[in-house]
């Protein structure tokens, strides 16, 4: 008879278990009966990097990386490109379902209301220097804010906790234009409640003299999508922060700065900033081969592609490369394109790449168009972590709700040394 049970012999003692199996997992807890003696801990699993942990039960996005699948809450990436906006699938993350209009106009509502920072978070802006990085600059106002919002940090009152969620999704992109700004040394844009939100994100960012900012309508859709795009992606690096952060209940704002620190790495977000890096460092389609032959011997890695979970093309790198050739249509063409276009062509026919099975990832083809829309490679990770900022909320706020979590508590398997003392020291006494 078929039960979904897993039997174990512990071949040191000779005992038997027997371990119930669930949604095609064992609970690591199960294995602690399984000891040596009375004194004995009992069995733990060894997971450097959570290769193979679910460290949660979620309900948000579901990946199926061997065959390129990614929705949320049930419903496909590529549906929800095409027919929502950003703000319409933020709210079905963050509440299971897509708004109908009512609810739609109300959240729009909430969230145009809460896109203004502090004058005193502004001047905070105003104290980094001239070049610093814009994600270092986000990441430490987003934490500045638990300073301004001091009511955050009553995470069980439901009420609290939904503001502070709005005022996130609300004024990330306000501090994202104002870090862009800053760089730039022009003076910062206020918020523009009449327009959309990636049309306002577009105004903060590049308004000048004119008396009203008239954005782009394809660049703007462009900019929505790729917030759809980047919104959630399960228990990411980024988001297992938040949610381990998020554990010793500290305030939102501040796991969220957490988290998009997590993000800024080059293994992480930061690397569709490295694909800029390193398609100028490879200058020309002649010099493809040679680079390929760098990253087969182990010298450097082919940024852009690769994923833990995607064993496949990642949905998403396909949904960008749509949208980026109706960006090129009024931007025109980002000369890089040809090289990555020729570097994935020779990267996907390569047995190195096939056997490891390597694909472009969502960054690879994301850095080329925003660079055509104008921004910065140290922008990039920053587009990245606007949307994201809805996933990481919708993460921490399934985690706080959740009865079986607890403080995010790893164990570790000692391996140093045992038990020992300090000499005698020469003229020292205690
Ligand atoms: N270029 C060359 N070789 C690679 C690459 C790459 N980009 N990625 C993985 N490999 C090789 C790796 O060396 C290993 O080879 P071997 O079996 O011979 O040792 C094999 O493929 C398996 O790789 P892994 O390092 O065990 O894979 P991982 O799941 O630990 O790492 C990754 C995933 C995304 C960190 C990695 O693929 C990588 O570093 N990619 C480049 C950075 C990048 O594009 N990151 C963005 C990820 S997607 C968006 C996001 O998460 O923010």
């Amino acid at each position: 008879m078929n039960r979904d049970v897993l039997s174990i012999t512990d071949q040191r003692t000779g005992k038997s278990y027997e371990i119930p199996i669930r949604n095609g997992t064992i609970r690591s807890m199960d294995l602690r009966q399984i000891k040596v003696d009375a004194d004995d801990f009992g069995l733990m699993g060894y997971d450097p990097a959570f290769t193979n942990t679910a460290s949660c039960q979620s309900k948000v996005t579901y990946i199926d990386g061997d065959k390129g699948i990614l929705r949320y809450r049930g419903y496909p990436i590529e549906e929800l490109a095409e027919k929502c906006t950003f703000l319409e699938v933020a709210y079905l993350l963050l509440k299971g379902e897509l708004p109908n209009e009512t609810e739609l106009n109300s959240f729009v509502d909430q969230v145009k209301h809460h896109t203004m920072l502090h004058e005193t978070t502004k001047q905070f802006l105003e104290g980094f220097r001239y070049d610093a990085h814009p994600m270092a600059m986000v990441i430490s106002t987003v934490a500045a804010l638990s300073s301004v919002y001091k009511k955050a940090s009553n995470i069980f009152d439901v009420e609290e906790r939904e503001l502070n969620i709005i005022r996130l999704i609300g004024k990330m992109p306000t501090i994202a234009a104002y870090a862009y700004r800053h760089g730039l040394g022009f003076p910062y844009v206020y918020p523009d409640n009449d327009l959309s939100y990636p049309e306002n994100f577009m105004n903060m960012l590049w308004k000048m003299v004119e008396p009203k900012y008239a954005a782009n309508p394809t660049i703007a859709r462009a900019l929505d999508i790729l917030f759809i795009l980047h919104a959630d992606h399960e228990q990411n690096c980024s988001a297992n922060v938040m949610r381990s952060v998020g554990s010793s209940q500290a305030d939102p704002f501040l796991s969220l700065a957490a988290a998009t620190a997590a993000l800024s790495g080059p293994l992480h977000g930061g690397a569709n900033e490295e694909v800029l890096t390193m398609l100028d460092e490879i200058g020309s389609k002649d010099n493809i081969p040679a680079y390929i032959e760098k990253v087969k011997s182990g010298q450097l890695k082919l940024m852009g592609f690769g994923h833990r979970v995607y064993k496949n093309y990642d949905p998403r790198a396909r949904i960008i490369k749509w949208t980026a050739e109706q960006v090129f249509k009024v931007t025109g063409k980002n000369p890089k394109l040809e090289i990555a276009l020729e570097l994935e062509k020779i990267a996907l026919e390569d047995e190195y790449f096939v056997k490891r099975k390597l694909y472009p990832n969502v960054d690879f083809y994301s850095g080329i168009m925003y660079q055509a829309m104008g921004f910065p490679p140290a922008m990039f990770t920053v587009l990245f972590a606007i949307p994201r900022t809805v996933g990481w909320l919708a993460q921490w706020q399934e985690m706080i709700c959740d009865p079986e979590q607890k403080i995010a508590r790893p164990r570790q398997v000692y391996t140093g040394y045992e038990e020992r003392h300090i000499g005698q020291k020469m003229g020292v006494t205690v």
